[in-house]
Parts: structure tokens; sequence; C-alpha cells
């Protein structure tokens, strides 16, 4: 009879590491912590003398900080060795998102890191045309430069960030109780929690076997759904107003472009209605989510974020 094999005492496997830009901004601040929640070892890069509050608190959460400039290849590359995966959450133009991130990708090819996580997080920019969206604009030009790299990609697109709805994006107007809209109150549009969106990157970071995009929403609503959702979440009727058509808002983002150039800002005022507008034309709509791939994440619904405004 074979003798049954002695069992050697198990040792734990060493946790992930998870490299990641942008930490001390609001999604990348919520993805540290979610990284952390699953148990991920963290390391944030942050540029040098970075005095925000947000690096001190990340190092109390356990996160190792290294102030790094971004271009300097070699030190990039030295801060992303032993990664499993490196996460973008770095937000702004094209010195941001081209440059910055190329350097990052870079380096997380040079260091042989497996896998690379964009700053996307956004609507379905794959579907749209060239031009219609100047920030989305940067990131296909940064997705083809990332898909001829020899590391595995993975973008999070997650619609647009739910929170908006109580303040940036003046779509529920509550002090005329009104869902301003444009085009069609049919049309369903993506919208997902800036937490949830932090914790499904967290846990794709962490998972080795992610395709190339994944889609989630925390919420698929129409024009109407909203103007329910906000009569649910304040008791009061809301009703809806109709801008125009989708010609209409094209007219005024042009209109506003030429009055307020911004060249600088990230999110100009015509940014937001480049991003309003491309949600109306359901050109971005997702077809299918990759919600379920993570079950313990807890969608956050509309409702709940309208009536927790503050
Ligand atoms: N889908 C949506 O509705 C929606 C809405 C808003 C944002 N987003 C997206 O979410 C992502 C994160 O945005 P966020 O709002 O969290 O941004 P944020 O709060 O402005 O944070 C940006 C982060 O990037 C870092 N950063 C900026 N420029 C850098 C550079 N040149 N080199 C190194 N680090 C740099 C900042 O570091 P410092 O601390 O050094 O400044 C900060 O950590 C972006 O892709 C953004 O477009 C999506």
């Amino acid at each position: 009879m074979a003798e049954a094999p002695i069992p050697y005492p198990s040792r734990p496997a060493a946790p992930a590491l998870i490299v990641l830009a942008g930490a001390t901004g609001d999604l990348g601040f919520r993805i540290a912590q979610a990284l952390l929640a699953r148990g991920a070892q963290v390391r944030a890069l942050v540029r040098p003398g970075n005095t925000k509050p947000e690096v001190a608190q990340l190092r109390e959460r356990g996160v190792s900080i290294v102030e790094v400039d971004f271009k300097d290849a070699a030190a990039l590359a030295q801060a992303c060795a032993g990664a499993a995966c490196v996460v973008s959450a770095l937000s702004g133009l094209r010195e941001v998102i081209i440059d910055a991130q190329t350097h990052l990708l870079d380096a997380a090819v040079a260091a042989g890191v497996p896998r690379f996580i964009p700053s996307d997080f956004s609507i379905d920019f794959t579907k749209l045309p060239e031009g219609s969206n100047r920030n989305l604009d940067l990131r296909r030009e940064f997705g083809r430069h990332l898909d001829r790299m020899p590391i595995k990609a993975t973008s999070i697109l997650n619609g647009m960030f739910m929170d908006l709805l109580t303040g940036q994006a003046p779509l529920v107007l509550f002090k005329i109780k009104r869902i301003l809209y444009w085009g069609s109150a049919d049309q369903p549009l993506d919208f997902t929690t800036i937490a949830n969106t932090a914790e499904y990157t967290a846990a794709a970071a962490l998972d080795p076997t992610t395709p190339r995009y994944l889609r989630v929403a925390g919420e698929v609503a129409t024009i109407r759904d909203l103007q329910a959702a906000a009569s649910a979440a304040t008791g009061q009727r809301f009703r809806r107003l109709r801008a125009g058509g989708l010609w209409v808002l094209k007219l005024m983002i042009r209109l506003t472009r030429r009055l307020v150039p911004a060249r600088n800002e990230v999110f100009p005022p015509w940014q937001g209605m480049q991003y309003l507008h491309n949600m109306f034309t359901g050109l971005p709509k997702f077809g299918t989510l990759d919600n379920a791939r993570y079950p313990d994440i807890r969608w956050t619904p509309i409702r709940e974020v309208l009536a927790a405004r503050p």
C-alpha cells in the first residue's frame, strides 16, 4: 500500500503587489483602499514633493509610498518592479494620458510586469467617432499604443460617475425639480459610483484572467428612470425638461468652446457637454455588462446617491 504523503505546513502565498499611480486622486485613493481590503500589497507612486494629506493617509493605512519622477525611466521601472499589475488612475490631458502614462507603461514593461490597467474609467470610447470628445480621443490614442506593447492590458469602462448627478452633471436640477435632457427621454445611459468603480478595479487588478475591456454599470437608466429615482429619493415630484434635440446640444458645445476655450482645463464646461452628447446619442452605451464577474460587489443605485446628496 502506498504511503500517504507527509503533509508540509502550508505557507500562505505572499499577497500580490499592485503598483498604483494617481493614488492621491479621488478614484485612485479609493482604489488603494479597495486593494487593501482585498488583501493586496499596494505601492503608490507619487510625484516628488507631493504634500497632499492623502499621502499621509495612504501611508497610515499601510500603502507604501514611492516618490518618483515619471520622466526618470530607470527610477520608474525600479518602482514598478515585482508588481502583478500596474494601475493608472491619473487624470489630465495629453501630458498625462499620453506622456506620463507612456512613461509608466514603458516602466512596467521594462520591469517585466505582466498586466496594466490604464486610466480609462469612462463611457465606451471604442465606439465613438474621433473628435467627438477631446478627453476620450486621448484614451483611444493611448489604447492603440498600449495594444502594441508586450503587456496584457485591461480597461475598465464604467459609464458616467453616478456621483456627478448630485453636482457637476447638470441633469438632476434639484432646485426646480426637473430632469434636464436633450434628445430622447428613453435613451438608456450607464452610471457607476466612484466607489464601485474603485472596488471593481481593485478586483480586476488582482485577477490575472481579465480580458482587454471590462464594462460595468451600477445602474442603467433613461431620463424617465432618473425622474423616478429623483422623485423617490426626495419625496417630491420631478418633471422632465427637454432642452432640444441633440443638434441643440452640439451647437451649445460649439458656442461654449468658442467662448471658453479652456485648453488646459481637464473638465471645462464644454467637455462635460461633450460627454452628455455622447451618452444621449446612445453610441457609447454598453452592450453587455461584466458586473457579475466579482459577485461580492454591491452596486449602488442612483436613488441612493441622490438621497444621500449633501
Ligand atoms: N466616468 C466619469 O464620469 C469620470 C469622471 C471623473 C473622472 N473620471 C476619470 O477617473 C480617472 C481618475 O480621475 P480623478 O477624478 O480621480 O482624478 P484626480 O482626483 O484629479 O486625481 C488625479 C491623480 O493623477 C495624478 N497626476 C496628475 N498629473 C500627473 C502627472 N503628470 N504625473 C503624475 N501624477 C499625476 C494626481 O497626482 P497629484 O496628487 O500629484 O496631483 C492625482 O493623484 C481619470 O481617468 C478620469 O478621467 C471619470
